[in-house]
């Protein structure tokens, strides 16, 4: 080889492996609350063509997983809190839901299985305590079970938790300790994740820390520098998100496992839904987010690199609100997988437009509207759009979102169309007593997007008997000709 090859190729493979590097600490959240969900096929094709090697699902649905085999994206599966007492109760539940919902996926090209979470955030304080009995018992069972099936080593059963699982005295992350309610219970499960090589992994929102404080430094919830820095033990705090995580390596200090692995299992910034919920600030979010990231710099009191997974990938149109009307906006994606802003996803340095979703079907292009006819009949419109909006996610009216400088009649107009598409553009769906009609005109103003929903992707299994049904069909009319 001559030399020039020599070094171009030396520059190449630093290349090469530089890129692996950085995208191994950034993984997505994959949520699929959404109505009319975009294909997995098409999804895990989305994550492969934006350089994405790690995601974490909310449940083991098989029909999401199997699309992941064979694509090296290391995948943590999740189990729902509602499953949970079944699984503390019986060892033999934990043994059936690795063997189906694991060791089904464990095959030569199989799906990369690396971390199993048992449950979702279980001891928030909104759930009452419900979850407290039952998540550390099926954290052990699960774990056992993915020991006893061989794959102890390589697949680590772990519980992502919210941030309010700790606290701290005058922000000062020095004084981190876990939330009185849950101390002891918080100080088993971290000795047990040591034992097991298991990570930590925690939820941390700073978007959440503005919404829920309204005298909260808002520079201070993102990464530019801005805003007065907190000192804490002669160590200097810029942002909300590093005095958070160190708080949470104080608590695992105190805990007597102070080298306990953290991953950050959620981190993001919602774009409508709220005041603060917008394109332009949660592009500054993951502006400075991404950037830090690939610094490869942790916190003061962690400096190992972060690894975080963002939330989330796709907004879900079907969430609950109850923390929010940003709840149903957290993706990075739009509902149909096109992007919202440019983001440095690679570690490059330079931000770009991720690359959009390929080969999604929309609906036919119309819209249901207020009828300007019917005009006069109006008054009936506030006990329609409240039954559009109890049954469609009406969210980008409210206060401070995108559809909030609508009119009245382009406010009802909304709440029609969103309820319509909810309900695949059948025509029945655009009546609301006579005030309404179907346009081919987009009916999207100021700022404010009337979508067009997506084409229902039909699981496999809906096409195989649509395909049996469809021979049947043939088989019959054979027979009667
Ligand atoms: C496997 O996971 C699915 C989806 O999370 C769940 O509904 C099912 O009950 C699990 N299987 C077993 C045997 O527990
Ligand atoms: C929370 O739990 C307490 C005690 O178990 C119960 O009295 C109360 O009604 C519960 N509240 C909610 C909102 O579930
Ligand atoms: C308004 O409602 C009344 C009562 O339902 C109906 O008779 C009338 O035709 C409606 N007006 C229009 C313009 O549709
Ligand atoms: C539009 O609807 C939203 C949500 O229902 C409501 O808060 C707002 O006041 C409405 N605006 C007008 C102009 O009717
Ligand atoms: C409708 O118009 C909006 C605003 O111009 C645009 O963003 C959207 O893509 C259009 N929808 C369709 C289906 O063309």
């Amino acid at each position: 080889m001559a030399q020039a090859e020599v070094v171009i190729c030396f520059l190449c493979m630093v290349l090469v492996s530089t890129s692996l590097v950085e995208a191994e600490n950034l993984g997505v959240n994959w949520g699929t609350m959404s109505s009319h969900p975009i294909h997995p096929r098409i999804v895990v094709d989305m994550l492969k063509a934006n350089g994405i090697k790690k995601v974490k699902l909310f449940d083991s649905d098989s029909w999401t997983v199997k699309h992941l085999a064979g694509t090296g994206i290391e995948t943590m599966l999740a189990i729902p809190n509602d499953q949970l007492s079944t699984l503390a109760d019986d060892y033999d539940n934990a043994k059936a839901w690795v063997k189906e919902n694991v060791t089904k996926h464990m095959y030569q090209g199989g799906v990369d299985v690396k971390y199993v979470a048992v449950g979702n955030e279980p001891f928030l304080t909104s759930y009452n305590g419900s979850f407290i009995p039952t998540t550390f018992p099926a954290l052990k069972n699960i774990q056992k079970a993915l020991e006893d099936a061989g794959y102890g080593d390589k697949i680590k059963a772990t519980v992502p938790l919210n941030a309010d699982v700790y606290d701290s005295q005058a922000n000062k992350p020095s004084t981190g300790d876990w939330r009185k309610d849950i101390r002891s219970l918080m100080i088993d499960i971290v000795k047990h994740l040591n034992a097991k090589k298991a990570p930590f992994v925690v939820n941390i929102y700073p978007f959440l820390s503005l919404y829920l404080n309204k005298d909260f430094p808002m520079d201070f919830a993102f990464f530019d520098g801005g805003g007065k820095p907190t000192v804490d033990k002669g160590v200097t705090y810029n942002n909300v998100f590093d005095a958070n995580y160190d708080t949470l390596v104080w608590a695992l200090k105190k805990s007597g496992v102070p080298d306990l692995k953290i991953i950050v299992g959620e981190a993001g910034w919602p774009t409508d839904g709220d005041i603060h919920g917008t394109i332009d600030l949660a592009h500054r979010f993951y502006r400075g987010f991404l950037k830090r990231l690939s610094t490869k710099k942790g916190t003061p009191m962690r400096p190992a690199r972060l690894e975080v997974y963002l939330f989330g990938l796709i907004d879900e149109n079907i969430k609950s609100v109850a923390p929010g009307n940003f709840e149903r906006h957290w993706g990075i994606f739009h509902y149909d997988g096109k992007p919202k802003f440019p983001m440095d996803l690679e570690g490059t340095g330079q931000e770009k437009w991720p690359v959009a979703a390929q080969g999604v079907q929309y609906m036919p292009n119309q819209w249901c509207v207020v009828d300007l006819d019917k005009k006069e009949n109006i008054t009936l419109a506030a006990s329609n759009v409240d039954y559009a909006c109890g049954a469609a996610d009406c969210t980008p009216l409210g206060y401070g979102s995108s559809c909030n400088k609508l009119d009245q009649i382009g406010n009802i107009s909304y709440a029609f169309n969103i309820y319509f598409q909810m309900q695949d553009q059948d025509v029945q769906a655009c009546d609301f007593q006579g005030l309404a009609k179907i346009t081919t005109v987009n009916a999207s103003q100021k700022g404010c997007n009337f979508p067009i929903e997506l084409l229902p992707s039909a699981g496999e299994g809906l096409k195989l008997v649509s395909a049996t049904s469809i021979m049947f069909l043939l088989l019959l009319a054979m027979v009667l000709m």
